[in-house]
């Protein structure tokens, strides 16, 4: 059934790329987003890629006002709630913007949906909220132990909408946990394109691989992992797209709060990462190690097998897919959306 789905955070890497999965699926989407680490070129783009124009509008969830216009403007069926700063790093410098933000965003959005008569949720939490665990791969019953803010946002908000769902039976809510989403649009139209010196390591490299930056930083080769450098779950972002896309067909399936994790469950390593990247660009990328980072774990590994045996879903793209992906959309924005054609 075609529903019209408002996606906060619609202009960033993840969210749109769900919005060209949803469009791609009959779905309407309408799109709220503050810009604040995102483009218009990217809603442009994802307008291009599926044909047809999307609303947009562009305010913060915390004005309450400008998201009452919202929902009062658009019979809305279902919210799928990206919007939220997401560098730990940065976190851990500025901690109440990330409170403020992540959770007052949240709590905004509820009450406004609550306000509004809209029931159905999907949010986007994180792997992050597991913390320094040693136990590989992880399901979503093993406890949550956030190791900063960034995390310990995702985390309250996944606790508040606990109780929200606690006080409002009819609501249906479904938190999808990532690993790391790296890759882009296959077509090269929408990809990842970070603000300032990229914090996470694949767009790092990617920026390496075009000349912007001239080497990666390999944070650590003394982890107990096989090549000692830290161990990802990456996952194809369109593959965490087509996630959000298959949760939303199955909000219905029962009131409440829901948790599934959304990784592939293999893991690989820093190195193994940056050979499979080289291949896809056809050179090698220059690198140094470097001592660890502060709040990094060796390993991190989704149990991916509940949220198959619950919807039969799994991701179908593979590490090589991921880079040779990502570095198709580099290749074609060296500087990101600002300077492309798109724009
Ligand atoms: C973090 C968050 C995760 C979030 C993701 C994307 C945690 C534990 N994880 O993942 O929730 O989804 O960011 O926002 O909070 N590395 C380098 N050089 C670099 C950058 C990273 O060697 O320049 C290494 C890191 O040490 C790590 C791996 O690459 O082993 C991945 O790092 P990164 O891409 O930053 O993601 P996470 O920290 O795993």
């Amino acid at each position: 059934m075609p529903q019209t789905v408002l996606v906060t955070g619609g202009a960033g890497f993840i969210g749109s790329h769900t919005c060209v999965e949803l469009l791609k699926h009959g779905h309407e989407v309408i799109v709220v987003d503050n810009f604040s680490n995102s483009s218009p070129g990217a809603v442009e783009a994802v307008q291009k890629l599926a044909g047809r124009p999307l609303p947009l509008h562009e305010a913060d969830l915390r004005d309450r006002a400008a998201l009452d216009a919202i929902f009062a403007e658009h019979e809305i069926d279902a919210v799928i709630h990206f919007a939220a700063k997401k560098a730990v790093g940065e976190s851990m410098k500025i901690p109440l913007e990330y409170f403020d933000t992540n959770i007052g965003g949240t709590i905004a959005l509820l009450r406004a949906m609550n306000d509004h008569g809209v029931r159905r949720l999907v949010f986007s939490s994180s792997c992050s909220v597991y913390g320094e665990t040693p136990k590989v791969p992880l399901n979503e019953d093993d406890p949550a132990a956030p190791t900063n803010p960034y995390a310990r946002t995702k985390h309250i908000c996944e606790q508040l909408l606990g109780d929200a769902c606690a006080r409002y039976p009819e609501l249906s809510v479904i938190a999808l946990r990532y690993f790391n989403p790296i890759g882009a649009h296959p077509s090269g139209e929408i990809g990842e394109d970070p603000n300032g010196v990229p914090n996470n390591v694949l767009p790092y490299m990617a920026q390496v691989a075009v000349g912007r930056l001239a080497e990666l930083p390999v944070f650590g080769d003394d982890y107990p992992t096989p090549d000692g450098t830290g161990v990802r779950d990456y996952i194809h972002v369109v593959d965490v797209a087509d996630g959000h896309r298959v949760a939303l067909d199955h909000l219905d399936d029962e009131r409440g709060l829901r948790v599934f994790n959304l990784g592939t469950g293999s893991g690989a390593s820093v190195l193994e990462l940056m050979a499979e990247f080289a291949s896809a660009v056809g050179a090698p990328i220059p690198y140094r190690v470097e001592a660890r980072r502060p709040g990094d774990v060796p390993a991190l590994i989704a149990d991916a097998g509940r949220v198959e045996r619950a919807w039969g879903w799994r991701t179908t793209r593979d590490l090589a897919a991921m880079c040779a992906d990502a570095w198709h959309f580099q290749r074609l924005h060296p500087t990101g959306y600002s300077a492309s054609p798109t724009v």
